[in-house]
Order: C-alpha cells, then structure tokens, then sequence
C-alpha cells in the first residue's frame, strides 16, 4: 500500500448531470458545493459531460491553476481532446471540468473492445446513452490515470474519486483493473433493475430477493447497463446508495450491500424575517391566479380565495413517480367533494415533460383574451378617474354618464363576449404527440376529469418543466411550488425524491409514500410526520385500493382546513428544513470519504490512538452538528402561537420498517387502470 497524505486529499466527484440539469442528480450536486467548498476548498473539482449548448451558462472558463491538472489536461489535448476547465457559476464556485466525448468518438471501437476485455462488459452498437458512458468513462479514467501519476511521493494528498450513477460508473472497473493510484466511491441514485422492474407491472418489493437478475436485465435490453452498474458497485472502494430502500435494492439487485447510506439533503436559504417564506406564498400564488383566471375564462365561477394548488411534478415516469394514483385519487375526491357539496375547489397541476407539439391554442387563448381585459378595464378606469377629477376641480355634480360612458361600456361587451367559449377549458396546457397513447391524458378521460363546471377539482397537465419565460405559466418551478398549497408525489419507485424535500423547505405541506427514500426518512426521524405537512401514504403494507384511498383522504383533509390553519402548517412545514440541510447530510458523504481513504491508504493513518485526531483534523461543515440524526428537539419547537394545540415534534428513536409485504401488485395495474365500460 503507498503511503499518501490522508488529511489533505484532492477529491473530485464525477456525475453526468454535473452542470449538465436533467432530474434529481443534478440538485444532488449542485445543492452540495457549499459545503463541499467549506470543506475542500480548490482541492475539490466536478467532472461532467461538455454540452456546448448549455456550457456558456452554467461554466466560467478559466486555466487550470493546479499545474499537475494543466499539464494532464494539455497532455490529453495533444490527443485532440477537448474539454472546458472553469468555474462553475453556482453558490460556491467549484472546479469543474467538462469533457467533449464527441472528440474521441472515433476512439469508441477500441475502447469498447477494452471494455469487454478488461471488464468483461459488452455494449451493443445502437445505444447512444451506453456509448456516451463509455466514451466518457475512458476520458475520466484516462485523466485520472495521468494525474494520480503525477501524485506519486507519501507526502502527496490522496485522491478521492467519488461516482455517481452508472452513466459515470464505466470508469470504476477501469481504474481498479489499471491498478490507478486512487480511492473510489460510488454512489448510486436508483438501480436501473429497479426502476425498469417497477415501470412495469411487476410485484417488485416482495420479490425483491428472488430475481433472476442477469434474465431480467437481458429481458429488458439492459444487460450491459446493468454491468457497468453491477461492476461500479463491485470495484469501488466504498460503495453506497441515497436511502435505506434503495440500499436493500442493491444488496439483491446489484449483489453487493452498501457500505453506507447517503442521504441527500439542500441548501437551505434562510430568510432574514421568519415569515418571508409565507409572503412569498402569497405572492406567488396570486401569479398562479392570474393564470387560473386566465386558463378557466368563460367557466370561471369559482372562488379563488376557497381554491387550493395541488401539483406533482418531475420526470415523465407515470407509475414510478405515482402519476397513476394521484390522478385516480382526484377522481374520487371530486366525487367526496361534490357529494359533500363543498364550495372548495382544487386546481391539481400536473408538470411532467412530455413531447409536445407545441402550446395549446385554446390555453393561449385563454391568457390572451383574459391579458385584452384587464387592459381594458386600466384604460377605462384611468378615464373615469380623469373625468372625476375634472369635474370634481370644477365643483362640477357628477351623471352616470362620467362614471362609465356609452363608448367604454361597448368596449367592455364586446371584450366579454370574447370571454364566451363554447369549449370546456383544456385539461393539457400543450398538444401531446401521442394523445392517442399517453397514459396520463387517457387515465383522466377514463376519470371523465374534463373540467366540467360542477367539478370540484379541476386538472392542468402542463407537459413541460416550468420557467419564467414560459407565456402561459411564467414562473419557475421554485416560484410555482411556494405559490402552492400542496405538492403530491405518491411514489411507487422513488430511491429519494427531492420534489417533497424542495417543498418541505420552501414551507409548503406534501404528501410522499413510505416507498420513497425521502418519505422513509421522515418518518423515521419524527413523530407525527402529518402535523408538520409530511403526508406519507402507506404503499408498503397496504393494497392499492387502500393506499388510494389514504391518498383522497388526506387530500380531503387537507381540502377542509381554513387559512389559519393552513398557514400554522405552513410554519411548522418550514421548520422541518434544518433537517435537511446540507450541513447535517454532508456528515455522511464525509464519513464515507475517510472510509475510502483508509481502506485504501490504511498505512497512511496515524495509529489508533490519535484517531481522534485525525477526526479533528477533518474541516467540519458550517456549523455542522455532531450527529446527522437530530436529537436536540428544542431547536424544533413548534410555533406556540400556533392556533391547534400540536405537541412539539419528537424525533424517532430507530424505527424498525417492517417487511414489505401484502401488495400483491399483479393486481395493482388493473386496479388503477380498471378499463370503463
Ligand atoms: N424540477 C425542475 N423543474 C420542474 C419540475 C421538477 O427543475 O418543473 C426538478 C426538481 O426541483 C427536482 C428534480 O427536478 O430537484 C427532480 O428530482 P427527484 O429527485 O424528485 O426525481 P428524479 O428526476 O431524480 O427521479
Ligand atoms: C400567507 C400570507 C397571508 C395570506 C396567506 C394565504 O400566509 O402571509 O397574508 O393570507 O398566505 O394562505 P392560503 O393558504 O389561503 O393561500
Ligand atoms: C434519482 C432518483 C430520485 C433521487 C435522485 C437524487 O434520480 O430517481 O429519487 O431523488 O436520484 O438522488
């Protein structure tokens, strides 16, 4: 074993969604730098994929200041290699280096020859998504291989290589075989075993033990997938996942159980005033009214201060991310709804990308004709308000006339007659390619969800992430979620979720399952999850018939709480988010880097007895607590002034999760997708 400087270590953390946004890892990475940074300051770099379309935002270019970088990098660019070196413009600032595999796409044919026969992994011609993590794997390692080179002496740092996902897992079997002088982590973010299984309609969490994995894989297409994923796993130094679920997933998918679990937590910005957060709500949610008003004009007879926002949100996986018992559940509550004859409405958003055509013309329309009126109805005041004023300076009496004239009240009629639909208001805000065929648009006409006058819940499936640029919806997705009331994520498949997390820190209430990482999480760590808005459905022991029914019930609930009510939940909401700080979640990523450090440099550690020592030694996070799991309650008081009478929150002490069983899910796609007659 070399000898190598353990306290001072270079690490460099390798994901394909560094600066590169595609779904949860991407948050992942980006949420961390700070206290990453605090921690490794310019010993820390991210390496990802060079988009040139999207690198000009996301990275300042800038020379390699560490010459043994420089010159590994200008050795590679001697082989035509092209990378961006720079900043990353996010809080922080880190190192990144973004590799072009399209400039050694000519290198493909012999690398994937080394690969199935150093690592025994084969790749198929076609799959794009495969040869790009081929492409890039042999990059990392590439540079890694000349860099860890170069750090050669005992008292040259470490290097710490930590991998997320099997997109960046190629170079792992890699270095391992090449005998490179590095540590490695892998962290993985979903098995892929895992989330094809569960898309399908196959009982997943009780036959989790028993899969043919190599048969199943094959089955799917994904067998080569699934080596890199089982090989990164195998090869690295440290092996972990994002969640306990997830880790029991890969004990039995990936064959080897994870050394330790790392939860992912975000950068909690806290306001100066306390109820900033609730300002914002209401703020925000007046921008969702303006669209409200618009999308629903000419059946617009419902009142917006009883209405109440629901999302989802997230990537386009219909049964994994529960799309499917979150619609069939809002069939039911507008059926309890309209029976109980309530005068509440609710506006259920569903924002999950799918290929469009483009914007809905009727949903245009909408906005257009609503925007023409409120200009007119300006104008038309600012010329009453003249009249009055003249007349009044004149001390002059006033006629009905002066208050709205013949002209401006033919205006007003004829801007109201355009306000005149013969249509209902669309429930999808975009014209899907496959109408036909997408399962959420079929799923709600099944439901007879149209948007029709007497329903109580009203449905916009917006098939696109959001953004302020966005002409019907312009706000971005963060300003969306504090504008709503309540994000639903009834998860079947979901290794973490950070779409409850986000809302659990921006102080709005939401709903997640015990099948997701997040939601597990919770639960674990505090008592009465419900009173502080974490609403988790039970898809683990129940059917799902009965996990439905939870789910219309807890929104019912919700439906009946008045404003004071709902804003006290927002309050207690938003003190959950010390929870979920990075400052208490990084604990984790740094124990699992001083694991990697001493199994592979054991001889590098001062002896047992100074152990604590070398803890010491370790630059802590900001503020960092001594222990991940919280225990001191009384930072997590609830607010006393609150108007019901909730007991303090009591963090768990170990909650034992009792084995999956009693979902027969063979019977859960017919269940949830009961054909109608
Ligand atoms: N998200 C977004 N815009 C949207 C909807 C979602 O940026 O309109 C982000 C959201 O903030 C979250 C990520 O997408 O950070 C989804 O992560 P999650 O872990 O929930 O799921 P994944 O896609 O990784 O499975
Ligand atoms: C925030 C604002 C209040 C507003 C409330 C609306 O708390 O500070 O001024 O009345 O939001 O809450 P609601 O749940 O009805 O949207
Ligand atoms: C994956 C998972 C998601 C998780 C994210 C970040 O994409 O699907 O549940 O939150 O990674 O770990």
């Amino acid at each position: 074993m070399p000898e190598r400087d353990v306290y001072n270590p270079l690490l460099f953390e390798i994901a394909w969604e560094v600066a590169n946004k595609v779904g949860g890892i991407y948050t992942v990475i980006k949420t961390k730098v700070p206290v990453t940074v605090h921690e490794f300051g310019d010993r820390y770099c991210l390496i990802g994929p060079l988009s040139y379309k999207t690198a000009p935002m996301e990275v300042e270019a800038l020379e390699p200041p560490n010459g043994k970088i420089r010159e590994t990098l200008e050795a590679m660019a001697a082989h035509n290699v092209k990378y961006l070196f720079g900043r990353w413009l996010v809080e922080g600032s880190p190192y990144v280096l973004l590799f072009d595999t399209g400039s050694v796409q000519h290198k493909m044919d012999e690398w994937k020859g080394d690969l199935w026969r150093s690592a025994g992994i084969p790749s198929p011609p076609n799959d794009t998504e495969t040869n790009e993590a081929i492409l890039f794997g042999y990059l990392v390692t590439w540079f890694l291989g000349e860099l860890a080179a170069k750090y050669n002496q005992p008292s040259d740092p470490a290097i710490i290589a930590h991998f997320h996902e099997w997109l960046a897992g190629v170079s792992i079997p890699l270095l391992k075989k090449r005998r490179v002088d590095v540590t490695t982590i892998f962290t993985t973010h979903a098995t892929l075993l895992g989330r094809y299984l569960c898309a399908g309609s196959v009982d997943f969490y009780n036959n989790l033990r028993g899969f043919d994995v190599d048969q199943e894989a094959g089955k799917r297409g994904i067998y080569h997938r699934y080596c890199i994923e089982r090989a990164a796993a195998h090869c690295s130094d440290v092996f972990t996942t994002v969640s306990h679920i997830t880790a029991y997933e890969s004990e039995h998918l990936l064959k080897r159980k994870p050394d330790g679990v790392l939860p992912n937590g975000l950068n909690v910005v806290k306001f100066q005033a306390v109820h900033e957060f609730q300002n914002k709500h209401a703020l925000n949610k007046e921008k969702i009214n303006d669209f409200v008003r618009g999308h629903f004009y000419g059946h617009y007879d419902f009142d917006l201060e009883n209405t109440v926002y629901f999302f989802t949100a997230g990537r386009y996986e219909y049964r994994n991310k529960g799309v499917d018992m979150f619609a069939e559940s809002l069939g039911r509550l507008n059926d309890r709804l309209k029976a109980a004859k309530s005068n509440t409405t609710v506006v259920a958003f569903m924002v999950m990308p799918a290929e469009t055509h483009s914007f809905n013309v009727e949903a245009l329309k909408g906005q257009a004709v609503t925007k023409q009126l409120r200009e007119t109805v300006n104008e038309i005041q600012g010329r009453i308000g003249r009249r009055i004023f003249e007349k009044a300076l004149r001390g002059e009496e006033l006629s009905a006339e002066d208050y709205l004239s013949e002209e401006d009240r033919v205006l007003l009629k004829r801007r109201v007659f355009a306000l005149k639909r013969t249509s209902l208001p669309p429930i999808v805000s975009h014209n899907i390619v496959d109408d036909g065929n997408d399962p959420v648009i079929n799923q709600l006409r099944r439901l007879q969800l149209y948007n029709k006058p007497e329903d109580r819940v009203k449905i916009i499936f917006h098939p696109e992430f959001l953004n302020a640029n966005n002409p019907l919806l312009g706000l971005d997705y963060e300003d969306f979620v504090r504008g709503c009331h309540l994000g639903v994520f009834p998860s079947y498949y979901e290794p973490w979720g950070y779409t409850p997390a986000e809302c659990t820190v921006m102080g709005v209430p939401s709903i997640t399952t015990n099948l997701s990482g997040f939601g597990c999480f919770m639960d674990e760590n505090i008592e009465n999850c419900e009173d502080y808005g974490i609403y988790i459905v039970d898809r683990r022991m129940k059917s799902v018939e009965e996990s439905i029914q939870q789910l219309c019930e807890q929104m019912f609930r919700f439906c009946q709480k008045t404003r004071r009510q709902r804003i006290n939940q927002r309050n207690r909401t938003e003190r959950l988010s010390d929870l979920l700080d990075w400052k208490r979640m990084g604990l984790e990523y740094i124990k699992a880097r001083q694991l990697a450090l001493r199994r592979a440099y054991p001889d590098s550690f001062v002896d047992e007895e100074e152990d604590e020592e070398v803890f010491r030694k370790i630059p802590k996070p900001l503020s960092a607590p001594a222990s991940p799991r919280v225990r001191n309650l009384d930072s997590f008081n609830v607010d006393e002034d609150a108007e019901e009478d909730i007991p303090s929150y009591q963090l768990r002490s170990k909650k034992e999760y009792p084995a999956m069983s009693h979902q027969n899910d063979k019977t859960r796609e017919d269940e949830l997708l009961r054909e109608g007659d």
